[in-house]
């Protein structure tokens, strides 16, 4: 479905976003190998996550939502079950890539697959270690799903540096490592979201921007309450709207503030928006607050690169928009993972500016432009990636006339009630 964005005025009021879809994929995940009931509040029920629930329902682990909460009948380390079929991970790469560190450790065979686009996005990453601990697993010739994995005898604990800096290999190995003999340990030379760590309370050692998390085998998990937190991820495009639309005032409420995913706030203080929180608390193990946005004239003039990517992975895309509407020029650099999200998000960010009128030079990790002042509505592909759509949704609000959002529907994965809060800020 194609969707009209008409330009704002202005954009006021509070709203919520949705909860924290990596937590939630993990709260789903641990308490389904966790002994008795886990009450998850704030779950995300947006696609991804939902694609989770399904994978563990097939492997035996009932849930059910009552009271907008979310129960898993958690089944203990070693109470999944042999599933009828393959399982369908949809257009979730969290779970295809953290789940296979589970299926990896069981003594049945398993299949795993997913859309379209799930089944381009590499699982290299993953299989290295996963093999390197034992485990039977297998791809396709390019090292993609659909992934076989066959029970081994016991997988073996690993000491595992990261060659690349993602959260889903980490999270795959550590799940692995419940399942190995002794005790796995990764190693982390650039930062991460950390909250599979934290909410398997593992052990974490940091020193010299190295950081060791360990993993014991065998480890029995209770069940507990999981609270999740909105979003980061989601709340910046509402951060970037109020920045960019002109006598805006936004306040948007519990917002995950983890420092792992939040240095898009930096970015955007950088910029020299007008960004403030209040009320900030720790719950469940993770902090938030409430974040409060007032239009604000950005300057840019800066190059995105380095160790501050993985943190920033999500939000470049929105981090775009805000620079396009900006003055200065905006580089971004040794980003090349983004071509291997949900889709080529270079290419997407690059053919979408280049449609409103922004020269941009890509590269194979980035791109590059100067922000123009006459930016033009237009019509903008989604490339069916939730985040593609929201920052083009977003800019559309900034930019005079009618903007077009080609397949805008693929929200849902996400936040499913993106359009609706628009709809909100506008009246
Ligand atoms: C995620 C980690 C990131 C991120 C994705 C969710 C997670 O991927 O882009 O949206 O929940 O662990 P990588 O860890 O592969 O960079």
């Amino acid at each position: 479905m194609n969707r009209t964005v008409p330009h704002a005025h202005s954009l006021h009021g509070e709203i919520t976003v949705p909860g924290d879809k990596s937590i939630s994929h993990r709260a789903v995940m641990i308490g389904a190998i966790s002994e008795g009931v886990s009450e998850i509040t704030g779950f995300l029920a947006a696609a991804d996550p939902l694609s989770t629930i399904a994978c563990f329902n097939s492997l035996g682990i009932a849930h059910k939502f009552e009271h907008e909460k979310l129960f898993i009948m958690g089944n203990g380390l070693n109470g999944l079950q042999q599933p009828s079929a393959m399982l369908d991970a949809g257009n979730s790469g969290t779970t295809i890539r953290l789940i296979s560190g589970i299926l990896a450790g069981q003594n049945f065979p398993t299949q795993i697959s997913g859309d379209q686009y799930l089944v381009k996005r590499p699982m290299k990453r993953i299989l290295d270690p996963l093999m390197q601990m034992g485990a039977d697993i297998s791809a396709t010739e390019k090292f993609t799903a659909p992934l076989s994995i066959k029970p081994v005898q016991k997988l073996k604990a690993v000491e595992y540096k990261l060659p690349i800096a993602s959260a889903q290999v980490k999270s795959a190995v550590l799940f692995a490592g419940l399942f190995a003999e002794g005790t796995t340990q990764v190693i982390e030379n650039e930062p991460s979201r950390d909250h599979t760590e934290r909410m398997l309370n593992l052990p974490s050692e940091s020193k010299n921007g190295t950081t060791v998390i360990s993993v014991m085998g065998g480890t029995s998990l209770k069940a507990r309450p999981f609270t999740v937190p909105g979003d980061p991820s989601s709340a910046a495009f509402f951060i970037v709207a109020g920045l960019i639309v002109p006598q805006s005032s936004i306040k948007i409420m519990n917002v995950g503030l983890n420092p792992t995913r939040t240095g898009f706030i930096k970015i955007l203080k950088k910029m020299g928006a007008d960004i403030s929180v209040e009320n900030e608390r720790i719950i469940g193990g993770e902090p938030l607050g409430d974040l409060v946005v007032r239009s604000s004239d950005l300057e840019t003039n800066f190059i995105l690169n380095g160790s501050i990517i993985p943190n920033v992975i999500d939000e470049i895309p929105i981090l775009s928009i805000a620079a396009a509407f900006a003055s200065g020029t905006f580089e971004v650099r040794d980003a090349r993972d983004l071509r291997n999200k949900e889709t080529d998000r270079i290419a997407a960010i690059c053919t979408n500016l280049r449609r409103m009128g922004v020269t941009v030079d890509e590269y194979p990790d980035g791109f590059a432009f100067e922000s123009k002042k006459d930016v033009l509505s237009s019509e903008f592909d989604s490339f069916d990636d939730h985040r593609i759509a929201m920052s083009f949704g977003i800019a559309g609000l900034g930019l005079a006339g009618e903007s077009t959002i080609i397949n805008s529907e693929c929200v849902s994965i996400s936040f499913p009630t993106f359009w609706e809060t628009v709809h909100l800020l506008q009246r």
